[in-house]
């Protein structure tokens, strides 16, 4: 199948990568908005045709999906194109920089009779999804508390147009937690608070209460210096009734699971091993979508929510107040 890619920033290599490796996806244009960009990477990655008009590629019969790679504030013009231009749409994390956007990009996708696809890349790195299956198999009990600390030395001073969004860091960076939450959780809480800045030099809380269980996320990035994730230090810790799985995020990834205080293990692998596996657990697992051979492995709706619960906790750190959903 031939992919457009919108994109030739940040993240687009990976993805590109990560597409060729499913070998029964391939990019065929690449677009992005400075020739020079479109040119460099297409030349790069041996990608047949780049441009910068955005129509383009959506006039090409043979291309059947889009990939939505451009800053989060494009996502909803450029989905909605591609819809009407009757492609398959995969788009980056966040789905948008709105809930009311967000649900523009879905309703596009069923009016269309297209495929929505959400890149939520956490969900797929190995460890991730192990917890997912431990807290889903129920040895443990239900999820009663789930924390995050994140610590990070990253320095986002040039960060562009991330820094104009109204989600800002919140939205940009912590949708990917947001997500792991709602989906290690299976349902929507019911209050979002927060406290702290929205920045990630400095120190911020979010909690999210569900019926029977709560969330904590932490952030906090006032050591200047190396960039991310060199010296950047996730710990997660997922709470069930019987039991806990710990996951610690920095050059190695490091997770050990327990019931009824007895560990079942402690595993370590290097970061890269896991980030590539996410990306390729990631593209193998939307390429059997897109082809009609699986189902898709973020819903549209889990989209939404990641976006809808990220922009109240922004909401919240604004207001200084409760926000219900
Ligand atoms: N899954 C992940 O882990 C992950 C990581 C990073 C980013 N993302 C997401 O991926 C998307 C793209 O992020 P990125 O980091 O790749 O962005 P980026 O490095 O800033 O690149 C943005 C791309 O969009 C083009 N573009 C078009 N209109 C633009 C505008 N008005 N302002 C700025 N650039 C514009 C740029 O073209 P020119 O460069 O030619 O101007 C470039 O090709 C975002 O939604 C972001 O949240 C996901």
């Amino acid at each position: 199948m031939h992919l457009a890619f919108y994109g030739a920033g940040a993240i687009a290599e990976r993805h590109i990568d990560a597409i060729r490796r499913t070998g029964t996806l391939d990019v065929t244009w690449l677009i992005s908005r400075t020739v020079e960009r479109a040119q460099a990477l297409a030349t790069k990655k041996g990608i047949a045709h780049w441009t910068t008009d955005e129509q383009l590629p959506l006039a090409d019969p043979d291309v059947e999906a889009v990939v939505v790679a451009y800053p989060t504030f494009r996502h909803v013009d450029l989905a909605q194109r591609a819809f009407a231009a009757g492609k398959h749409v995969v788009c980056e994390k966040p789905m948008a920089s709105s809930t009311d956007e967000a649900e523009q990009i879905a309703a596009g996708a069923a009016r269309s009779g297209k495929l929505l696809l959400v890149t939520q890349i956490k969900r797929f790195w190995p460890a991730f999804a192990e917890a997912h299956a431990f807290i889903a198999g129920g040895q443990a009990g239900p999820l009663v508390r789930a924390t995050v600390d994140f610590q990070t030395e990253w320095d986002w001073s040039n960060r562009g147009w991330r820094l104009d969004e109204a989600g800002g860091y919140l939205l940009d960076m912590h949708v990917h937690d947001v997500d792991l939450l709602l989906w290690l959780a299976g349902r929507m809480p019911k209050r979002v608070w927060a406290s702290g800045e929205n920045r990630a030099d400095r120190e911020g809380t979010v909690v999210l209460e569900f019926d029977t269980a709560y969330a904590r996320l932490e952030w906090s990035g006032r050591i200047s210096g190396r960039p991310y994730p060199k010296g950047a230090r996730t710990a997660y810790q997922l709470a069930c009734q019987r039991g806990r799985v710990e996951i610690e995020v920095g050059d190695e990834v490091i997770t050990e699971s327990f019931v009824d205080g007895r560990s079942l293990g402690r595993q370590s692998s290097p970061i890269g091993e896991q980030l590539r596996a996410s990306w390729d657990g990631m593209w193998s697992a939307q390429a059997a979508a897109l082809l009609g051979e699986g189902a898709l492995p973020v819903r549209p709706e889990e989209g939404i929510n990641n976006v809808r619960v990220s922009m109240a906790a922004v909401e919240a750190l604004n207001s200084h107040a409760v926000q219900r959903l």
